[in-house]
């Protein structure tokens, strides 16, 4: 990243009707190493002729005042927290990013998110939060056995704890307190949802839901990252209902959602930020990164 490729901030001017500008937007791409999914979204740029920043995490250097040149960030970083803080600095500058830092922050955080469902009465698993052990067993035990303890900062599937009587949750809660790092002495708990093998995952694009995917497995997580196999599902009106309403609840932008079919109906388990889609495609029929290069570009018009 070269220096002068950096401006002072400035103020977002919308253009009246008659000034529109013709000029070709400029996207800035954060990435860290480029995976499949951010090699399939180039793909995507070249096709609709925009030839994106690329803005490398590994090298940028910040220094609170200063930004791209660019009207717009697709963020992409692998580390979380690179691209949370990313996010902040380049919001700073006065660009708007895809997504913004606070759907960013909901998003990377269960608890967060969970709290964002509640306050828009979005359909989710029951679940509690407490601070110490002796409150956590107190939870599980009013919540019932199975559940599910989760790090409230994580993916893939990492450190989920199913938990099936009294003797594990003791077991899990005392390896939490006394091995876990600081993250850890949150205790997020949820109950246990039957969910026949397999969850949803759908797609949000700005105010579309454009595809969705089942993901299926003999275990009960179920991210691709961890074995699951993907096979096609019809976005249905409830679908893309309760899909459309999680993405809101949080913010919205370029969102998956993943959705439990329960003996209650649909419910959101979570809503994921820097969403992969490389599995996707295919299975879904559906171009995801041509949408999501597609709201980039409007969203850097606007
Ligand atoms: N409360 C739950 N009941 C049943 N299965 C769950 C529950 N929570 C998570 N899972 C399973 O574990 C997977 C990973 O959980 P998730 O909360 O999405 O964490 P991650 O951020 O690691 O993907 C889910 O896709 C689902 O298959
Ligand atoms: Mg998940």
């Amino acid at each position: 990243m070269t220096r002068r490729r950096w401006r002072k901030p400035q103020k977002r001017v919308k253009t009246g009707a008659n000034r529109v500008s013709t000029a070709k937007p400029r996207v800035g791409l954060l990435h860290s190493l480029l995976r499949k999914d951010e090699k399939m979204l180039l793909a995507a740029f070249q096709r609709a002729g925009v030839e994106p920043v690329m803005l490398d995490d590994r090298q940028l250097v910040f220094d609170f005042a200063h930004g791209p040149e660019v009207d717009v960030v697709l963020e992409r970083a692998l580390n979380h927290s690179r691209g949370l803080n990313a996010l902040r600095l380049f919001e700073a500058a006065g660009i708007k990013c895809i997504n913004s830092y606070s759907v960013a922050n909901v998003c990377g955080d269960k608890l967060l998110t969970t709290a964002a469902l509640a306050e828009h009465g979005v359909a989710q698993p029951q679940s509690r939060v407490a601070f110490t052990e002796a409150a956590a067993l107190q939870a599980i035990e009013d919540i019932g056995y199975p559940v599910v303890l989760k790090p409230v900062v994580g993916s893939w599937g990492r450190l989920l704890s199913k938990i099936n009587d009294r003797d594990a949750a003791e077991a899990i809660l005392e390896h939490k307190a006394v091995l876990g790092s600081y993250q850890h002495s949150v205790f997020y708990i949820q109950d246990y949802v039957a969910k026949a093998g397999r969850d949803i995952r759908s797609f949000v694009v700005g105010d579309e839901c454009i595809a969705a995917i089942y993901r299926s497995s003999e275990h009960w997580i179920t991210n691709t990252a961890r074995g699951a196999v993907a096979s096609k599902c019809v976005v249905t009106p409830e679908i893309a209902d309760i899909s459309l309403r999680a993405a809101a609840a949080v913010g919205g932008g370029v969102l998956a959602v993943d959705l439990f079919e329960s003996a209650a109906g649909l419910m959101v388990n979570e809503v994921n930020n820097t969403m992969e889609f490389k599995n996707s495609v295919d299975t879904s029929g559906v171009d995801i990164p041509a949408k999501m290069v597609a709201y980039a570009l409007a969203e850097a018009k606007k």
